[in-house]
């Protein structure tokens, strides 16, 4: 496993002059941020050696290394998700690589269900906590001793010095950001009425089926995380109405120029 890691983190760093300072995983209906991007490379996943092969019909993802507002930043456009059919190990790989690049900072982005009935749809929030309902944990089986420990601690999953650095520049834009513990379970079904009504009880703020394996591998190699997620539609009794991959998709984009507002100013801060 750390063999491929390197073999394929090696292979990027030849192919780049780049050095990103922070890696930027762009959820569902959130790639905007890639046009605020001075591309200086970009690579298929296809032509990366050892990257999960895709089962995604039509465009396959991309890394796409750059600058955004002079500091260099690699992206993934187009994530793997563990309902795809990949193993935890394969959906975090590309995070494993990404820290042997020598990246020091990951931003991580997402859509979700919103279960605070505070929250409406199309409400930006910064990811405080998670709690994994995944029912699997890509470091389950051999630690790789040299990235982390056996028992990696997670008592700060993400970063309070870039919440912070978020909130005032939220507050500066005039941007309303809310905040929340996200809760990651595999998918593909949304949730039932009774399943979104269990997560609010377990003391999530939002549903959705990412982030929580990237953000574990991260911390498990001690790489400060940031997430922030768009509420695409609601898991609160009484405004629950049926919910499609399209509408996620369409209420993403209509917030994403404010969650790319954010996280573009973060990662200018660093
Ligand atoms: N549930 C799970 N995942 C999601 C949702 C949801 O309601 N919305 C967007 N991703």
């Amino acid at each position: 496993m750390l063999k491929k890691i390197n073999e394929t983190a090696e292979f990027l760093l030849g192919k780049t002059k780049c050095q990103p300072k922070a890696a930027i995983i762009l959820g569902t209906g959130l790639g905007g941020l890639v046009d605020e991007i001075a591309i200086e490379q970009s690579i298929s996943y296809a032509d990366i050696p050892n990257f999960p092969i895709s089962t995604v019909e039509g465009h396959a993802g991309r890394l796409i290394f750059g600058e955004i507002k002079g500091v260099k930043i690699v992206a993934m456009q187009g994530r793997f998700h563990y309902y795809e059919g990949y193993s935890m190990q394969e959906v975090t790989f590309p995070v494993r690589v990404m820290h042997q690049m020598g990246i020091k900072n990951l931003f991580v982005s997402n859509a979700s269900g919103g279960l605070n009935p505070d929250f409406k749809v199309g409400d930006i929030m910064i990811i405080s906590d998670h709690i994994n309902m995944f029912g699997a944990n890509p470091l389950i089986g051999k630690n790789l001793a040299e990235l982390g420990p056996r028992f990696p601690d997670m008592s700060e999953p993400y970063s309070k010095k870039l919440i912070s650095q978020a909130l005032s520049i939220g507050e500066k834009n005039n941007i309303s950001l809310k905040q929340g513990v996200y809760v990651g379970t595999s998918g593909p079904t949304f949730e039932t009425p009774s399943e979104y009504k269990m997560f609010r009880i377990l003391g999530a703020d939002a549903v959705g089926m990412s982030t929580v394996p990237e953000i574990i591998v991260a911390r498990h190699m001690d790489m400060p995380c940031f997430g922030i997620s768009i509420i695409t539609d609601s898991g609160v009794p009484g405004q629950i109405v049926e919910v499609s991959h399209e509408e996620v998709q369409k209420v993403a984009a209509a917030a994403e120029p404010k969650m790319t507002q954010v996280m573009k100013e973060l990662v200018a801060s660093l």
